[in-house]
């Protein structure tokens, strides 16, 4: 860490919030663009963009990192939009994994642009990767996803399996009438490949192209899942996230399942998110923010920054207030937040 990044903080410590969740992970969305149009992330019609002069630079991102680390970030998820349309994401990449006190960068992506990018990526120090895949099937993929890219993804997936990546995490998002025939191919893919398949409850948030209805809760897909094997829990690493894990009898990879809406998972929950335009979120599933650009574009001290990241947490709420047959609460694209 540079001496000029410590000399502004007086008050160091770390970000602990009035639930005594210790907040060490920060999830950056470095642009709201994406190469997809998934049914349950974009509305219909035209959708405002960012101005690239809203976006953060990487300079500004780095910068709130070495800050976060010095509040006890030590873990960090770059996302989107889709990241790699971004140019420069690889070498961001590299510049974080660079940074000795982060103990985890790791990487969200749609996979569209992974075959090209994943020997960089995997050079530049990532090797953990989560991407994601609603279909095997190129007609629903396209149906989904609005693009016939399926083959781009399988590719890509297939190429960081043979650089070495792992864990390789598929994410699944289960919508009824849609993917809900593919469950049971997307777990029997953790049999013969070593990649963890994470189902992940719908939740509704922003404006989409799909409703509550769509929703799958995790009780429901992991029956279908038990029907191909017996399922034994994964013991939970220091690095997980709220996904709870399984391996199906005689499988190389895992199951996980991300339940949001069935089982809160908000007493454990460690995260703060950095959204494209600079606003710090303390929960995905609510709107609050503050914002961090104008301070960094108007020479705010690195102690003013921190003490945003200070009031973000001491207001992160207890618990979300989305629930399976309520309106959603969350106005904000997922676009722009980051997944
Ligand atoms: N509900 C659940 N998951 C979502 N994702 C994007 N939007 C939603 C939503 N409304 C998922 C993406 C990606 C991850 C970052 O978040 O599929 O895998
Ligand atoms: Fe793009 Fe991800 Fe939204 Fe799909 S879910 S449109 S890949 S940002």
């Amino acid at each position: 860490m540079g001496k000029d990044m410590d000399k502004g903080l007086t008050d160091v410590g770390v970000l602990v919030d009035q639930e005594k969740r210790h907040l060490n992970y920060l999830r950056i969305s470095i642009t709201d663009r994406c190469n997809l149009r998934c049914l349950y992330c974009v509305p219909e019609g035209r959708i405002p963009k960012l101005d690239h002069d809203d976006i953060l630079s990487y300079e500004e991102i780095l910068r709130l990192v070495k800050i976060g680390i010095q509040l006890g970030i030590r873990k960090v998820r770059i996302t989107g939009g889709e990241p790699l349309v971004r140019k420069g994401a690889v070498e961001l990449l590299g510049r974080l994994t660079r940074i000795r006190k982060l103990e985890d960068v790791s990487l969200t992506t749609n996979g569209v642009l992974l075959a090209p990018n994943a020997q960089q990526i995997f050079d530049a120090g990532i090797r953990r990767i989560n991407i994601s895949l609603d279909s095997l099937d190129p007609q629903k993929y396209a149906q989904i996803t609005g693009y016939d890219r399926f083959e781009q993804v399988w590719s890509g997936i297939q190429r960081a399996r043979e650089i070495g990546f792992t864990p390789i995490k598929i994410n699944v998002v289960a919508m009824r009438g849609i993917n809900d025939d593919e469950i049971i191919a997307f777990g029997r893919l953790s049999l013969d490949h070593p990649f963890h398949i994470r189902f992940i409850e719908y939740m509704p948030i922003g404006n989409s192209r799909t409703s509550p209805q769509d929703q799958m809760l995790t009780p429901e897909i992991q029956e279908m899942i038990a029907t191909i094997g017996e399922l034994t829990p994964v013991g939970n690493g220091q690095n997980d996230g709220p996904a709870r894990r399984y391996r199906i009898a005689g499988a190389q990879g895992e199951v996980g399942f991300i339940s949001a809406m069935s089982h809160h998972f908000c007493n454990r929950c460690n995260r703060l998110r950095l959204t494209a335009d600079g606003k710090l979120r303390a929960c995905l599933l609510s709107d609050r923010h503050e914002s961090l650009k104008e301070l960094l574009r108007n020479d705010g001290s690195d102690e003013q920054l921190a003490e945003i990241f200070r009031i973000a947490v001491r207001h992160k709420a207890a618990k979300h207030q989305l629930c399976p047959d309520c309106v959603t609460p969350v106005k904000d694209q997922m676009q722009g937040i980051g997944g």
